[in-house]
């Protein structure tokens, strides 16, 4: 039986890419230089399925994949999937759950962490020499120990973000999401509020929701100008989820103090996007899974994915949205 035509748009080690060709007929794009989206679209003619990280999928593109059965995003978060237009087109789409928790959890622990203590300053303060009395006053921080912190999005990765807090760090922790999370309450002590009070109870305001039309934007202005003066914004979910001209603005006016950001509206992002000229602004480039474990565990899942829906014809890890459509 001849193999099918795959495409791995994202370069993974060399024992994945020995699997897909094992059980594909696999092309890949140019690994040697960046990747754009015209460069999937270019490369997805005759292929039935397809590994990607990021990629958007959307009608263009799957109009010139039109052999196209599947798509295997990398990732857990899958807000890069038009889903109306792969259900139009009976593509189904496959994702990442459960692989990638402990190591977001780890590195928001770590954003929350370097802003609240302002550890990038620090480090920039003693490398240039600035260091020269005892009196560091002007670079003290913001306790984490003892602060609240409110969790908008109390999904998995949410519950690890509140067992660290709250059992590793004895914050007090709120949470806001669509549904209650009565294991998670009873579990970690934990505390179900509405998303207002959220705000204005939070010395550190920490999102992980996945990208939708109902979190789009979930913190724009009026948000910002119900939080405490004070408090720290961390956002390791989808850069969209905050209005980021409206969260510069409330960093510019001091309506907040800090922010800690993986993610963007853009990505990568301006580099005349005023954030990067911030002091109180910690940055890093959408990285939040990035350990090579945890990113070998994700190529693995996609590329299994990808192989059982083609060749075993067994749809595994399938998105939420197309359950029981294949
Ligand atoms: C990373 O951002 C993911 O969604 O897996």
């Amino acid at each position: 039986m001849s193999k099918p035509k795959a495409l791995l748009a994202y370069p993974v080690v060399k024992e994945i890419q020995d699997y897909l060709e094992e059980f594909t007929n696999l092309s890949t794009l140019d690994f040697s230089k960046p990747n754009t989206y015209e460069d999937v679209v270019a490369a997805i003619k005759d292929v039935e399925g397809a590994v990607v990280l990021g990629t958007r999928i959307d009608e263009n593109l799957l109009s010139h994949g039109s052999k196209l059965k599947v798509i295997s995003n990398i990732t857990v978060g899958y807000n890069n999937f038009h889903i109306e237009a792969m259900k139009n087109r009976g593509v189904a789409g496959t994702h990442s759950p459960g692989i990638l928790d402990n190591t977001v959890a780890d590195f928001v622990m770590g954003l929350l962490i370097a802003t609240g203590r302002r550890i990038t300053e620090l480090n920039s303060f003693v490398k240039e020499g600035k260091w020269t009395r005892i009196d560091n006053s002007h670079l003290f921080g913001k306790d984490i120990s003892g602060s609240t912190v409110g969790i908008i999005g109390m999904g998995r990765i949410g519950e690890m973000v509140a067992k660290r807090c709250s059992l590793g760090f004895d914050m007090d922790v709120v949470y806001y999401n669509r549904s209650r999370k009565m294991e998670a309450e009873e579990k970690l002590g934990v505390r179900y509020v509405e998303k207002d009070e959220l705000l204005k109870i939070s010395d550190y305001v920490v999102l992980l929701t996945p990208l939708t039309d109902e979190t789009y934007h979930i913190l724009s202005h009026n948000e910002f100008s119900m939080m405490k003066k004070d408090a720290i914004v961390i956002n390791a979910s989808r850069g969209p989820v905050i209005d980021e001209l409206a969260l510069i603005e409330a960093l510019k006016e001091g309506r907040i103090a800090g922010a800690g950001l993986d993610v963007y509206e853009k990505e990568p992002m301006d580099l005349d996007n005023p954030l990067l000229k911030m002091d109180n602004v910690i940055t890093s480039p959408h990285i939040s899974a990035g350990t090579q474990k945890t990113m070998n565990a994700l190529a693995w899942n996609a590329a299994k994915s990808m192989v059982s829906f083609l060749v075993h014809k067994k749809a595994i890890n399938i998105i939420p949205e197309m359950k029981g459509d294949f």
